[in-house]
């Protein structure tokens, strides 16, 4: 039976395909995609489609897809049940507070904060004891302190390069953040030796922990 998998395109897609072609698996039609979405990989023995990291989870709780291969970042944003079978231990982050240099969360006043991700923002301010007004920002979240739409960002970064070129700093360091494999329940019944399989093979390439 043919594995169809969700994958979240960019950042998380290129370190996946690296882990695929440990594996040995002919990876080609997804290299050379261009702007196809559904690309089948191993003579049908796996169908990907290419999705934003937000939608991969509706097709896995639609039924749609039997695997799903998003950020945790996403998974915690989303706070909903996903059957998280394995950490592939790429596409490391981790979650910042960040602002230029002059910012100061104990200066009077409530801090408007701008940010893709609102719930883990929420949570984060929550246990701090800090009420903030949070803005929904959708990428170039980086731009919001430097034009004065907010105080500061939660967000993620990997390599810091985005945050040093704007000059911006980072006040605080909140979860880290990997990509993960997440299985539709349905599908793991139904297709229990094909997802297994899967991770057992993935499992062998995966780096280890650094
Ligand atoms: C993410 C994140 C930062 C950037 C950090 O954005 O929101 O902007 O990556 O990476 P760095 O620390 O390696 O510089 P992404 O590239 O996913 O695009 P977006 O801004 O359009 O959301």
């Amino acid at each position: 039976m043919t594995l169809k998998i969700a994958l979240t395109k960019g950042r998380v897609e290129r370190q996946f395909v690296e882990l695929l072609d440990k594996m040995n698996i002919d990876t080609a039609p997804l290299k050379n995609k261009q702007r196809k979405l559904q690309i089948s990989l191993a003579r049908d023995r796996y169908e990907f489609i290419l999705a934003k990291g937000p939608d991969v989870m509706t097709y896995l709780s639609n039924g749609v897809m039997d695997i799903g291969i998003v950020g945790s970042d996403i998974l915690m944003e989303q706070d909903l049940e996903a059957f998280e079978l394995l950490d592939l231990n790429v596409g490391k982050c981790q979650f910042i507070l960040a602002s230029t240099t002059d910012f100061n969360m104990q200066s009077p006043g409530r801090k408007v904060i701008g940010t893709k991700y609102p719930k883990i923002a929420q949570k984060y301010f929550a246990s701090q004891g800090q009420d903030v007004e949070i803005i929904k920002i959708e990428g170039s979240v980086e731009l919001a302190p430097l034009i004065g739409l907010a105080d500061a960002i939660v967000d993620i970064t990997e390599t810091g390069t985005t945050l040093r070129e704007n000059n911006l700093k980072i006040y605080a360091w909140l979860p880290k953040v990997s990509t993960r494999l997440v299985a539709n329940p349905l599908s793991l019944k139904q297709k229990k030796a094909e997802i297994f399989n899967f991770v057992d093979e993935l499992a062998k390439v995966i780096p280890s922990e650094k």
